[in-house]
């Protein structure tokens, strides 16, 4: 596998365009199951987790064209009810293609997902859904198996906003017999680009007020095309990344107000952010203000952005506090951070952060996807040069993430791991 050698202390300046986006990618290409036929989607990010779900359709013999400008995907057949074990455990959004397997062939058997490194992650909410719409669930041997005649229309409450457990039930329930409530449901943006895609292919689905989704069960879905909205943690990180190196960056193809909590949490650390009508621009102050974070489902601040902004925050100018209340153990990258001399603690679900004079770039390593973009924002920001490997989590959320940094003047160099070379 690579690594990252990065000299940190350059401001990143210039401008960057944002992939499409992950989460939605991912629902979507679910969806596409429940099309007989062939669903064409545009701004599809090359990224791992996008290849491993085109695997997990390829291996249930959906046909899938991976062109330049668009991916095809062909789900006129769909040859095998089994979802592989060995996809399921590297990617649990995979997870859900258990309602959509179940509403094609009747049947369905689809591996637990293992928890990951932010927390247990179970899918209880998904599974009583699933009954509640009248599937008869097994769990035997690490697997779920799933009958039914035909899904009917159920009054679903959630017990937690679930993005994955929201996605997962409204798609089913879009070719349930009759209509379906979820309460208490999320509504993160991507979840109305998932929407956006199933009424376009013929599916009657809508928020019929703050967390409560409506959906009338159609006969069947039809062919369409469809553009996945951009990636906001992508644009997101870009954004704290500007403000970490005291930078100037313009993210362009980002709707300003998808990423509302971080331009404000941003502006409270003192950061000059301009929004534009597709853009968003970020010029870095020092010093850094402290300021305290609270994790929550959209429309509150993104969880997936609380690991970079928590990198920011370790040269604040005073303590941060940082509130994790969607996952049960997102902070181990902490022990990375602290490494390269960040002073942070946690208390329960707090991170507390006493900003320090600066960083020193370390040899770290990355646990998750998001912890990628905090220690890579910490190197940016160091001083000296740092030594990044566990690029595979990185690999699976962001497109070409340390090519599109050194076009805003960071001295990042991807190598092999067993490299001796460092930055020239
Ligand atoms: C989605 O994960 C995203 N992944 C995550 O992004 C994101 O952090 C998360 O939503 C929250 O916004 C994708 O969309 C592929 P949840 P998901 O169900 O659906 C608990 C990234 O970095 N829960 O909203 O798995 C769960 O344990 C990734 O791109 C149950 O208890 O998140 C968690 O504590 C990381 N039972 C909380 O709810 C269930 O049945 C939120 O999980 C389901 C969830």
């Amino acid at each position: 596998m690579d690594k990252l050698i990065i000299e940190g202390g350059r401001r990143l300046i210039g401008r960057v365009r944002v992939s499409g986006s992950k989460n939605a990618a991912l629902s979507i290409l679910v969806a596409t199951l429940l099309v007989k036929g062939k669903t064409r989607l545009y701004n599809l990010p090359r990224i791992g987790d996008v290849l491993t779900m085109l695997e997990m359709l390829k291996r249930l013999g959906v046909k899938v064209n991976l062109e330049e400008e668009f991916a095809e995907i062909d789900a006129t057949e769909i040859e095998s009810y089994e979802a592989p074990y060995e996809l399921v455990k590297k990617m649990r959004a995979s997870f859900n293609v258990l309602g959509a397997i179940l509403v094609r062939c009747g049947r369905a058997r689809v591996p637990l997902p293992g928890g990951c490194d932010i927390g247990t992650r179970p899918v209880d909410f998904h599974l009583k859904g699933l009954q509640a719409m009248g599937a008869e669930i097994r769990m035997e041997h690490g697997y779920i198996e799933a009958y039914t005649d035909k899904l009917r229309g159920a009054d679903i409450y959630l017990d937690f906003p679930s993005v994955g457990a929201t996605c997962h039930l409204a798609t089913a329930a879009s070719l349930a017999e009759g209509t379906t409530y979820i309460r208490n449901a999320a509504e993160e943006p991507e979840i109305h680009d998932l929407f956006n895609f199933l009424n376009q292919a013929g599916a009657d689905i809508k928020y019929i007020d703050s967390r409560v989704i409506e959906i009338q069960g159609v006969e069947k879905l039809r062919e369409t095309s469809y553009e996945i909205m951009p990636d906001r943690m992508e644009a997101g990180t870009f954004m704290i990344a500007a403000a970490a190196t005291e930078g100037d960056v313009l993210i362009e193809g980002i709707d300003p107000v998808y990423l509302k909590p971080v331009i404000e949490k941003l502006r409270e650390t003192g950061c000059e952010v301009l929004e534009m009508e597709n853009a968003v621009r970020v010029i870095g102050k020092r010093p850094i203000k402290p300021v305290n974070i609270v994790t929550l489902p959209h429309p509150g601040f993104p969880t997936d952005m609380q690991q970079p902004f928590t990198a920011l925050l370790t040269i604040a100018d005073g303590t941060s506090m940082v509130t994790e209340t969607i996952y049960d153990s997102r902070f181990k990258y902490l022990s990375e951070l602290a490494r390269m001399g960040a002073d942070v603690k946690v208390e329960g679900r707090t991170a507390v952060i006493k900003g320090v004079k600066e960083l020193t770039g370390a040899p770290v390593v990355i646990s998750d996807l998001r912890a990628g973009a905090a220690l890579i924002i910490a190197a940016l920001m160091a001083r000296g040069v740092s030594e990044i490997t566990g690029l595979e989590n990185v690999d699976r959320g962001y497109e070409n993430l340390e090519g599109k940094l050194a076009s805003l003047g960071a001295s990042i160099k991807r190598v092999s791991e067993e490299s001796r070379e460092c930055l020239v």
